[in-house]
């Protein structure tokens, strides 16, 4: 037998209420803040352009896009019918366009270079996700913050979701007493995780690996739900199924002689907004959207494993795999009175199947509705006690479990709303990449290396006091 109890997403709203270091990006008592947007690829023409005029309209004007690419930014200006300026120069942008925030949404590796230019213009700044690639450019970025007084956001929107907030409120609250160790497990599928290789991410000078760019939503996940930060990192990667271990390669989908054989195909024509983003327009910058997985080139990895040591001596077994059958999560925190464990989207847990090769466009979706008869489930278990406690969190497919339309409300609308200090800034920023830039380091030099090899910000055993 077991207790059921269901629990809805406003308990952990009316927890605490923080002011985030955003505070001053709420709508300025002279009007709508004025937005600037680098980058406007998928994520940045989508949810940070499209999405966000679409709900916050009331709250904040997008004044400029700046886009290297001609192309796709006269793309994303017609096809949303804006009416804002068009740079191709960013140092431009900054100087005319009159933003007060600039929004980065332009490949990691080159996300420092927007964050701190934009500060030394004298905007805040939010920015995508990793916060950047490596540590030396993780230190220039806190400098600059320091030296310039003003705020970067990074966009860590699966905080927001609400199932993770649930976890977040239940470990707050030390359901299961103070956390010793965690295992944490994450699938990407074959067609979302195959995507990783067919273009940037897939060469370590542009994404230093997933251990960076995927791992960081993870990692400060982890982060966030601990409340501590890490301390040293031991880690384990290869690559096994993409890259050279592939059969055969082309260049890119469209042009392949391996169209019918290979199981990686994927026509973009057949997505239009994608097609127009990006195919149209590489004439312009050469960049292939559907590049070949199986590319001589790749050197990422793509299954990764890594041990964390935690400054609050907590020890989390995490890994990535990326050609799963399914994409999916399972997590079990293990306290000194019982244990919480959680997962999301595992097919044989679930009521209903899930197209897989449809999830990641869903996800990637700004749809907020739950699934009807569908639930997601956290399952607390004490110590020595014979019943088990299931809380349950409705299911949102679309929009990463709900996170980005939560996080944009509370960036752009609702400021104070900040429960459980659940905006994220650059140490947060750097606290997680630094987990993945270590993990590498650590398959490289094959040892252990710790945060403080990094940068000189001193692992904190409490991030936050309440
Ligand atoms: N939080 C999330 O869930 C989530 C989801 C998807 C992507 N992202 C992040 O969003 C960012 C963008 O992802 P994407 O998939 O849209 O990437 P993308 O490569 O499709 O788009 C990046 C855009 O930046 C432009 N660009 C590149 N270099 C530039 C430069 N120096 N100056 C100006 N423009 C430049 C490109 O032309 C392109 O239009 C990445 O950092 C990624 O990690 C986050």
């Amino acid at each position: 037998m077991h207790r059921r109890s269901f629990i809805h997403y406003s308990a952990a709203t009316g927890a605490a209420l923080l002011l985030h270091p955003l505070a001053s990006l709420a709508k300025p008592a002279s009007g709508k803040l004025k937005l600037a947007l680098a980058g406007t690829g998928h994520r940045g023409s989508g949810f940070w352009t499209r999405d966000l005029l679409r709900n916050f309209s009331e709250q904040v004007s997008l004044v400029a896009l700046c886009d290297h690419n001609p192309g796709r930014l006269q793309y994303v200006k017609e096809s949303l019918g804006l009416s804002c300026s068009l740079y191709t120069s960013y140092e431009q942008m900054l100087r005319e366009s009159g933003a007060d925030t600039i929004i980065v949404t332009t490949p990691d590796s080159v996300h420092d270079q927007h964050i701190i230019q934009a500060l030394q213009a004298g905007k805040d700044v939010i920015t995508e996700k990793p916060m950047t690639t490596d540590e030396d450019k993780c230190r220039r970025i806190l400098e600059a913050e320091k030296q310039t007084g003003k705020k970067v956001t990074v966009a860590f929107n699966y905080r927001h979701s609400v199932h993770n907030m649930q976890v977040k409120e239940l470990l707050h609250k030390e359901r299961v007493g103070r956390i010793t160790s965690v295992d944490f497990n994450w699938y990407l599928n074959v067609h979302h995780g195959a995507d990783y290789f067919r273009r940037w991410h897939g060469l370590r000078a542009f994404s230093n690996s997933l251990f960076v760019h995927k791992s960081t939503h993870h990692f400060d996940l982890l982060n966030w739900w601990l409340n501590s930060e890490p301390v040293e990192v031991s880690a384990y990667g290869s690559l096994d199924h993409y890259g050279k271990n592939g059969p055969f390669r082309g260049i890119s989908c469209r042009t392949c002689a391996h169209q019918q054989d290979c199981p990686f195909y994927w026509d973009i024509s057949k997505d239009e907004r994608l097609n127009n983003l990006y195919a149209k327009n590489e004439k312009h910058d050469g960049y292939l959207r559907d590049g070949c997985v199986f590319r001589n080139e790749i050197d990422i990895y793509d299954k990764m494993s890594a041990q964390i040591l935690y400054a609050n001596g907590v020890i989390a077994n995490y890994s990535l795999t990326t050609y799963s059958p399914y994409e999916g999560w399972q997590i079990a925190f293990n306290g000194m009175k019982g244990r919480l464990e959680t997962w999301e989207d595992i097919p044989y847990l679930q009521k209903l199947p899930e197209d897989q090769s449809l999830k990641h466009a869903i996800e990637m979706s700004q749809s907020d509705d739950a699934v009807p008869g569908e639930y997601r489930e956290i399952v607390v278990m004490d110590n020595f006690a014979k019943n088990y406690e299931v809380f349950t969190t409705p299911k949102i497919r679309g929009g990463h479990g709900g996170g980005d339309i939560r996080m944009h409300r509370r960036i752009f609308a609702e400021p104070n709303d900040n429960p459980y200090h659940v905006m994220a800034g650059t140490r947060d920023g750097a606290m997680s990449i630094l987990i993945g830039i270590a993990a590498r380091k650590s398959i490289e030099l094959r040892r252990p290396v710790k945060i403080a090899e990094l940068t000189d910000l001193v692992p904190m055993a409490k991030r936050w006091e309440s």
